[in-house]
């Protein structure tokens, strides 16, 4: 993961550098560290943790220099502590990486073998002692291209060099990287949020390329060291806001902005007078579309699982889901009929692009849903469906997930009526009832209070489980994903009628197990799946949107979510599972914004 900022100027640079960091954290908040260059000399400065500690170094002892680059990181190789930190240095180079060198331990043995030391355990250092050596007998782009050469593995580079104090040179494969322009200034950055603050006019490195930055120019070249040139593009208005405003943490700021997020991105899709969805230029014609594949990660995977439900009942098309990181690997039999779906909220997961490059390379149409519209998974494939959220901040996925889903249906929608799977008259309804969604959000948002209630059973229970069936199964497990990654409690997504299969045996007296069930068509079949769980002892937490179901005493906590058409029930059966993450993180203490052990944007396989 790791996010990487570089900055040429005419003034000094520590401070941007430390403001595009914090905007940085998102990708890996282990430790963080910045070099900038003066005199010849560089300064390095290093911290364990947060970009707040860094920039409390900075203020004790100011770093001064117009030229510099910073690093937040997300350990892979070596624990997180401020000797494995970046930049990694010698006498005359910094460097600072994002992404994985597979084959460091190798370059390293060679490298020890000629009696060279290394500091750290990082891969990264190899990257550092490679150009040192290199510069011994060329100038710095070529010391670069030739140590290029040696690596492999996927990463991004921002390297400055003692002897030359004038230039950053970037290089990139398989990891993303993106150079800002402005007046007397230039960068590059892990992405262009990182340089929004600073510069809307961007440019993106193609893999293989590098680029050599000085305050007044940007040169780039191929993968063969040929000068290419390269498009400026303009960035879009943020959408959304980045700070928290009145709320203690991003997520519950994200979790309340769903109404608002979903009514936006309906008001994108649907023309409300004509009740029509405005979505064209698919890529294949839809009556020829033989087979949908949506393939996503984490939460996103979620979403896709969510859809196929809908793509099943609503369309003729058959639909696959696929985890990225299996999809990448596996002896797929690539269907020119067939559209492939990437769902992803930064854009920039690592498996999910790369996933996107084999369906590419296999020459079929690709589709992504995506929240970050100049991200690299967006300008990869050949059709684009924004979600419309805004910035996402926190590392749990909330807003997007509904945004995604929100698309997901329209899209299914939009098919179903093209290829006539649903009349006119149904597709009308089903728009209808959509429009209606983002008030049932808001009511559901109401049931804080209760929600935190049921967070203190969780605060010492051993574990817990979350099951649904149908869409619901789905649900099950983003919720369980929402409180393992927020709260470190263990928790277990299942479609309800699996536990007998198996996951039964974990139930003991007092297990916190949430039920999710919906007045749909699976209802009575995951009430008796209740059933063999309270006969087992286990602390049932049942939400459902069903106004007839009384709530038995053997049911400790009961929660009604509106009752909206079924379809759209997976969306607001998410909410009080979102709040119940939330919630079970603070009692606990838990960084809910940074769970340890995660970043927001997963750029490393
Ligand atoms: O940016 P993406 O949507 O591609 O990210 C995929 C997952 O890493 C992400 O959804 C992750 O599972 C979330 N942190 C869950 O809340």
């Amino acid at each position: 993961m790791c996010g990487i900022i570089g900055i040429a100027s005419n003034k000094p640079v520590s401070i941007n550098i430390i403001n595009s960091l914090k905007k940085l954290e998102y990708r890996g908040y282990d430790s963080a560290g910045l070099a900038t260059l003066k005199d010849n000399i560089i300064n390095e400065k290093k911290c364990s943790g947060r970009v707040e500690e860094l920039e409390k170094i900075l203020f004790k002892t100011p770093s001064n220099g117009n030229i510099g680059i910073g690093h937040v990181r997300w350990a892979t190789h070596g624990i997180p502590n401020i000797v494995n930190a970046h930049p990694h240095s010698s006498e005359q180079v910094s460097v600072v990486h994002n992404g994985i060198i597979e084959n460091s331990d190798e370059i390293k043995k060679d490298l020890e073998s000629k009696g060279i030391k290394f500091k750290s355990q990082t891969d990264t250092e190899v990257v550092t002692l490679l150009i040192t050596e290199a510069l011994k007998a060329s100038k710095p782009l070529e010391s670069v291209f030739k140590t290029l050469k040696k690596l492999k593995g996927s990463f991004a580079l921002g390297i400055i060099f003692k002897n030359f104090s004038n230039i950053i040179i970037g290089a990139r494969r398989g990891s993303p990287l993106a150079v800002g322009y402005s007046k007397n200034e230039n960068y590059i950055g892990s992405d262009s949020y990182a340089l929004k603050s600073m510069t809307n006019k961007i440019s993106y490195l193609d893999d293989g390329e590098l680029c050599v930055l000085t305050k007044d120019e940007v040169s780039f070249y191929d993968s063969r060291l040929k000068k290419v040139n390269k498009k400026i593009l303009t960035m879009s208005e943020n959408e959304g806001s980045t700070d928290k405003g009145e709320y203690k943490h991003f997520m519950i700021k994200e979790i309340v902005e769903q109404p608002l997020t979903v009514k936006n991105c309906i008001d994108e899709y649907v023309d409300s007078l004509k009740k029509n969805i405005n979505i064209v230029n698919f890529p294949i014609e839809p009556q020829k579309i033989n087979k949908i594949i949506l393939i996503g990660c984490g939460t996103a995977y979620n979403s896709c699982l969510t859809a196929k439900y809908w793509f099943e009942e609503l369309t003729s098309i058959d639909v696959e889901i696929d985890i990225a990181s299996e999809f990448r690997y596996r002896k797929i039999k690539f269907n020119s009929n067939n559209l492939y779906i990437f769902v992803s909220q930064s854009g920039e997961t690592a498996d999910t692009a790369a996933a996107l490059d084999i369906c590419k390379k296999n020459n079929v149409k690709t589709c992504s849903i995506v929240n970050v519209i100049e991200s690299t998974i967006a300008r990869n494939s050949d059709w684009v469906l924004p979600i419309h959220a805004g910035i996402e901040i926190g590392v749990a996925s909330t807003k997007a997930f509904l945004g995604q889903l929100t698309v997901l249906y329209i899209l299914c929608l939009k098919l179903a009526f093209i290829r006539k799977d649903i009349d006119g008259n149904n597709y009308v309804k089903n728009i209808i009832n959509l429009k209606k969604l983002p008030e049932a959000i808001k009511t559901c948002l109401k049931s804080e209070s209760n929600i935190q209630l049921m967070a203190k059973e969780f605060v010492s229970a051993k574990g817990s489980m979350f099951l649904g069936r149908g869409s619901s199964y789905p649900i099950a497990l983003e919720g369980a994903l929402k409180l393992k990654e927020l709260s470190y409690l263990h928790a277990e997504g299942y479609p309800a009628g699996e536990m007998k299969h198996g996951p039964l045996a974990l139930i003991e007296e007092g297990l916190p197990v949430i039920v999710i069930a919906p007045k749909d068509k699976y209802f009575e079949k995951t009430i008796s799946n209740m059933q063999e769980v309270i006969a087992r002892g286990g602390k049932i937490i049942f939400i459902t949107d069903n106004k007839k179901e009384s709530l038995n005493e053997n049911i400790r906590f009961g929660l009604r979510v509106p009752h909206v058409d079924n379809f759209l029930s997976p969306v607001l059966l998410t909410l009080p599972l979102q709040m119940l993450a939330y919630h079970v993180a603070l009692l606990k203490n838990c960084d809910v914004d940074k769970p340890r052990n995660l970043a927001k944007s997963v750029t490393v396989e």
